[in-house]
């Protein structure tokens, strides 16, 4: 890992463990572009590939065709309204009204380390093992700095970039727009992979050809939503799981985003991420400085599972933060889909006393154990213990279900507001609204208007006074409704534009405060399922509801999309009961068990109400989540098989660091008729080394498992599930 600068060629080069990211600088005036990215590179120049030895050249050798440099040259950090013609990161307007800025280099410094984003998760490193370099830009004209920021981390490949904005002048300026980061590259015949969905079905892999012309992603629904997701890929149209040239780009962010590809008149594409800039505007006065969300660009040569290698080791190494982050999590059993509203202290305890003979850890009592919530229809905002289901209280309820040796856990879901609620009739200018408008509502609720303190500071009193009231040991965050009918009635006119972001600024602060003042609280966040579950909510949560669908094959699909970029220990997964309250398809229990093995585990039914069979196998499903936990948590997961390419079984494995244990896991979707076993072959394994499988006699080489692979015998039925265990021998 190095990053150093080359006199010579005017160009940085930033040395990850088996990539390069070169830019250059050229011309009298400084422009930056970006000259590389990809497999690592030798001691060599590679800013050739910036093509200004050919027409149009720079503005310096030929400035009557200045809009031709600027329109064909790959930027490092497009700007809007001076001639390049394609999709701008940056648009800055002038107090006079004017959207002009060009950004040319002025200084830079390279350290060790790296700093913290203000306000904003990010990701954190050590003056041993990451390194930073930090470009000044300037606008000569409007007086504006921009520091483009780049980080690397010892044995990842990935850069992480951010761009912060500062105004110098004496007039303010407005951002209509600040991507985290811009990428121009020669188009190699790419695919692009998004991630789509809808609620219960997050998060599907979507890969088709990039295109001429704009495509990608974005939301407006305040959070990035069910429906999309701040992530792209762009692959050689040859790339597989294992090999070839893949690039990822994610957002460490939680709102409103923009994530594009765009390919133009010379096949280059054009790939950026960062905040939506529909519905953003953003008044900086003068001294002031605004920071954008970072993002990450990573690069694998072998293929998609090497990109997320790279995700999973970034989050879990450098991301992530809390007491939880390298240990395993208690077995938590959910109330939601046992009971919902319909719930008080003697059923909980029942559950609890059932679920703790089983081995289960930790009790979580979800939605509708405040104010007078009965249903989802109030009381959203009355964080105070509803006496009529919890007579006795809440330290009473904890400190029986504490008795039975279990921690206990608790749901809230502090940025929202119930048009019926005593916080509400409080406070009706707290929510999100444009005066003179009914605002809509969605579950019945509004949105508290997080960018104010004083808002943020009720609630979490609130919260907090709760969480002070009992031994509680683990939240689930939620939110259940996207923002719609943007207003505050705290911004002026001017900064109504801001309040997308501040909401999310606000928030952040919110789960800040939490994390740092109760940080022994496992926190797990969740929106409506998995409508937020990103690397900038991680920063906070070290685990995230992935779906309010647990049906174990919906969950394949949901939960493959999701580890494409995000570790399986941040993968919130439960078994739950059947027929699932989603999709009504029964699965056998133990498959249940198989798929949630892949996140955080943890049960979601009526533990006193579900057949008896199906009961006993949870105490053999604890001893295998115990079992296996630690090599889940932390290995390199692998996808070997997808049922939604296939239409018949999935396999996913997850292999040590050391390569000295795997875990495998099959699921047969459906069942057929006279087949033959299934040929899998193995990944990520030692070729060298000696290993057993767990309930066989004979050893196998790690490249005999890998190349002529393991017979997985037809399974009877569907939806049947396997484990195989590999050990060193
Ligand atoms: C959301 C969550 C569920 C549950 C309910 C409670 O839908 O995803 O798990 O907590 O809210 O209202």
């Amino acid at each position: 890992m190095a990053i150093r600068y080359n006199e010579s060629s005017r160009s940085f080069q930033l040395d990850t463990k088996a990539a390069s990211y070169v830019i250059g600088v050229v011309d009298a005036e400084g422009f930056v572009g970006h000259a590389y990215f990809g497999k690592k590179l030798g001691e060599d120049d590679v800013t050739y590939l910036m093509r200004t030895g050919e027409g149009p050249y720079t503005p310096e050798t030929n400035a009557r065709d200045r809009l031709s440099f600027l329109d064909s040259f790959p930027m490092e950090y497009p700007t809007g309204g001076i001639g390049d013609f394609r999709e701008s990161a940056i648009v800055v307007r002038s107090s006079g009204g004017h959207r002009a800025l060009q950004l040319t280099l002025d200084s830079y410094e390279i350290f060790k380390g790296k700093k913290p984003l203000e306000g904003l998760p990010a990701t954190w490193g050590s003056e041993e093992d990451t390194e930073t370099l930090e470009l000044v830009l300037t606008d000569k004209v409007l007086k504006v700095k921009a520091i483009l920021s780049y980080s690397i981390f010892e044995g990842i490949d990935a850069v992480v970039r951010s761009v912060k904005l500062i105004n110098e002048s004496d007039a303010p300026v407005f951002i209509d727009r600040i991507m985290s980061a811009s990428m121009d590259m020669d188009n190699r015949d790419y695919d692009k992979i998004l991630l789509t969905g809808s609620w219960a079905r997050e998060r599907r892999i979507d890969r088709t050809p990039v295109n001429y012309g704009i495509q990608g992603m974005s939301s407006l629904r305040g959070e990035e939503g069910h429906q999309t997701h701040p992530f792209m890929a762009l692959l050689d149209r040859t790339a597989t799981e294992d090999a070839g040239d893949v690039y990822g780009v994610n957002l460490v962010y939680s709102g409103n985003f923009l994530t594009l590809a765009d390919r133009g008149q010379f096949d280059t594409v054009r790939v950026m991420t960062g905040i939506n800039p529909e519905g953003f505007c953003w008044k900086l006065n003068p001294g002031e400085c605004f920071q954008a969300p970072e993002a990450v660009l990573v690069y694998s040569a072998e293929g998609l599972n090497g990109m997320s290698h790279a995700f999973h080791d970034l989050y879990r190494e450098h991301l992530i933060r809390g007491q939880y982050r390298d240990r395993k999590r208690p077995i938590l059993i959910n109330n939601w889909e046992a009971t919902y509203f319909n719930f008080n202290t003697e059923k909980l305890l029942d559950i609890a006393r059932q679920a703790s003979k089983l081995g289960i850890e930790m009790l979580v009592m979800d939605d509708g154990w405040f104010g007078n919530r009965f249903d989802d229809n109030r009381a959203l905002g009355d964080w105070f213990v509803n006496e009529e289901k919890l007579p006795g209280g809440l330290k009473y309820l904890v400190d029986e279900v504490n008795k039975l040796g279990m921690k206990f856990g608790i749901w809230v879901e502090p940025e929202m507001i119930s048009p019926d609620s005593e916080l509400y009739r409080a406070h009706p200018d707290w929510a999100i609204q444009v005066p003179g408008r009914t605002a809509g509502l969605a579950r019945n609720q509004l949105v508290l208007d997080m960018s104010r303190r004083e808002v943020q500071d009720h609630v979490f009193d609130m919260i907090a006074g709760v969480l002070r009231s009992a031994n509680i040991e683990y939240v689930k965050w939620d939110m259940n409704r996207p923002l719609s009918d943007l207003g505050s009635y705290s911004l002026s006119a001017e900064r109504q534009g801001e309040l997308y972001h501040r909401y999310v600024l606000g928030m952040y602060r919110l789960q800040e405060r939490l994390t740092s003042e109760f940080p022994h609280i496992l926190l797990e966040n969740c929106s409506g399922g998995g409508a937020r579950f990103d690397a900038g909510m991680l920063y906070y949560s070290p685990q995230i509801w992935c779906s309010d669908d647990t049906d174990a094959i919906e969950r394949l699909a949901i939960q493959e999309g999701t580890a494409l970029i995000y570790p399986l220990s941040a993968m919130g997964a439960h078994v739950s009961d059947c027929p699932n309250h989603t999709v009504g398809r029964t699965t056998p229990f133990e498959t249940r068990g198989y798929v949630a093995l892949a996140g955080t585990f943890g049960y979601e039914l009526d533990v006193t109400k579900i057949p008896e069979a199906d009961r006993n196998m949870i105490p053999e499903q604890v001893a295998m989540y115990h079992k296996y936990n630690d090599l889940v948590r932390t290995g390199d997961y692998y996808r070997v098989a997808s049922y939604q390419q296939n239409h018949m079984y999935d396999c996913w494995m997850v292999v040590k660091k050391d390569r000295s244990e795997a875990l495998v896991t099959f699921i047969q979707v459906m069942g057929r008729a006279n087949a033959h076993s299934r040929r899998i072959l193995l990944k990520g394994l030692c070729p060298d080394k000696t290993y057993r499988i767990e309930g066989e006699e004979r050893t196998y080489l790690g490249s005999t498992l890998m190349q002529a692979g393991v017979l997985v015998g037809n399974l009877w039925g569907d939806f049947k599930g396997k484990l195989i265990h590999i050990v060193e021998a």
